[in-house]
């Protein structure tokens, strides 16, 4: 098995890290990330349940013997990636397992400017860290990757004024009566700042198949994910990387071959989607998560038990979704828009992947849902149709074929299949249809977890 693929099914923030910790402690030799960046928000623990909030650094970097390969596809922002670093140091790590591309793209204030000052951006709601511009100038070929960094300062500049005028951003920040960017000092803090990890800098392309010619295995964990991929999503309300298995192969420089497993993972009784875009089986309008006010302890006992009683309004499910799943951004604090899940969107996902196995997650979020609507069709022109078109997507109204009766219990003590009651087996099952759900979280600790291998 050289490549395990771990892939997001929906609109990212699946849960992936609970997977990479699996495989890392079952013997695979790296975790490599391939696609996006300091866009992309992975909470792991240490050992004395330090929370850390990874963007670019792959979810193994706290076991000394798992290198750690920051791929090619991925965009790094040194200044993001200087605090990144610095919160895992702080745990006792040195990093010496951390390996950067030197072709990765480097996000620089050019960039982020361009974005910032984007109209399309902000319709968009990207996370604002300059993914879509980092992506489009190198595809563009006009802006500096990892290794221009450790080359003669002076190209460097050269490269930054050549970026700064094709983006046209000192003339746009001109424009806005900001101060135009300076080449030469950019060229200076960020060579300084990313020299601090020189060591770490190298030819990744070459080490990951060297890895797998000594038969090793990689976990290629995904950032955003399959119904965000730039080629495949809901364009334009997607992120500028191949989400999906597709941008393994690139952003790692290693043959589709070598990919022999493909992991899917997805919340098992609810969907999230943040920023715009279309969201069939949303629970309330887009927008009421930005609206609505925070709940103290007693509002929030007296929503639960309304939605326990199957009194609560659709509205009313989609927020205590949000605050039973804490599904708030790790990179952002965005509040993350919820909805019922969704088999139309789930097969689509399977289509571009082909998933041997899911990961389900956040089971108990689900444990006090009285019915959960599974969405089986969309209502296409009056017929029902089970195909999903990213591009109109808006015009679809759900049709909920399939209606799970709730299990009204805590699953999370739960450690075996049987210990499920029978209606959250029959979820589990129902996902067995797209391919086998072979691990459950019940959930964060990592013990709270249920294996079917
Ligand atoms: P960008 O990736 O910042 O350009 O944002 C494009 C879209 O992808 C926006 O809707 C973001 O909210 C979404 N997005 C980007 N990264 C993540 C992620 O890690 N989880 C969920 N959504 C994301």
């Amino acid at each position: 098995m050289p490549i395990t693929a771990v892939i997001g099914c929906h609109w990212g923030d699946e849960g992936k890290g609970k997977v990479i910790h699996y495989l890392v402690q079952n013997g695979y030799d790296a975790v490599a990330r391939f696609n996006g960046g300091p866009n992309s928000g992975h909470t792991i623990y240490d050992s004395q349940r330090r929370k850390i909030v990874l963007h670019v650094i792959p979810s193994g970097i706290l076991y000394p013997y798992v290198r750690n390969i920051i791929g090619n596809g991925v965009a790094l922002d040194p200044k993001l990636f200087l605090e990144e670093a610095n919160s895992v140091r702080q745990t006792g790590s040195n990093l010496s397992n951390l390996y950067i591309s030197d072709m990765c793209t480097v996000i620089t204030p050019y960039h982020t400017a361009a974005e910032r000052t984007s109209p399309k951006a902000r319709k968009i709601g990207t996370t604002g860290r300059g993914m879509g511009s980092a992506y489009s100038s190198r595809t563009a070929r006009i802006t500096p990757l990892m290794a221009h960094f450790f080359g003669p300062r002076n190209i460097l500049t050269e490269l930054l004024e050549e970026l700064d005028a094709e983006l046209s951003v000192s003339e746009r920040l001109t424009k806005l009566g900001e101060s135009p960017l300076n080449a030469s000092d950019i060229a200076e803090s960020y060579s300084r700042m990313l020299g601090e990890f020189g060591n770490n800098v190298t030819d990744t392309m070459h080490l990951s198949n060297n890895i797998l010619k000594e038969n090793g295995r990689i976990a290629a964990e995904g950032a955003q994910a399959s119904l965000l991929d730039r080629d495949h999503g809901t364009y334009p309300y997607v992120t500028s990387s191949n989400a999906t298995v597709a941008g393994v192969p690139s952003g790692l420089g290693v043959p589709p071959k070598e990919i022999t497993e493909v992991v899917g993972v997805m919340k098992a009784g609810y969907i999230t989607r943040v920023g715009s875009g279309a969201f069939p089986t949303e629970l309330g309008k887009e927008g009421d998560e930005k609206t609505e006010s925070k709940l103290d302890s007693q509002e929030f006992d007296e929503l639960s038990h309304n939605i326990r009683k199957g009194n609560a309004s659709e509205r009313e499910i989609g927020q205590y979704l949000r605050i039973a799943g804490n599904e708030y951004g790790a990179s952002t604090g965005r509040p993350r828009r919820t909805g019922w899940p969704d088999l139309v969107a789930t097969e689509y996902a399977h289509m571009l992947n082909r998933f041997d196995w899911l990961a389900l997650t956040k089971l108990d979020v689900s444990d006090f849902i009285p019915e959960i609507p599974i969405c089986t069709y969309y209502e296409e022109n009056r017929r029902l149709s089970r195909r999903f078109s990213p591009l109109f997507l808006a015009q679809y109204p759900p049709f909920y074929e399939k209606r799970l009766s709730g299990w009204m219990s805590s699953t999370t003590d739960a450690r075996e299949f049987d210990d499920l009651h029978e209606h959250a087996q029959e979820l589990v099952e129902f996902w067995d249809q797209i391919a086998p759900a072979k691990i459950i979280s019940v959930g964060p600790e990592r013990e709270q977890t249920i294996l079917r291998f």
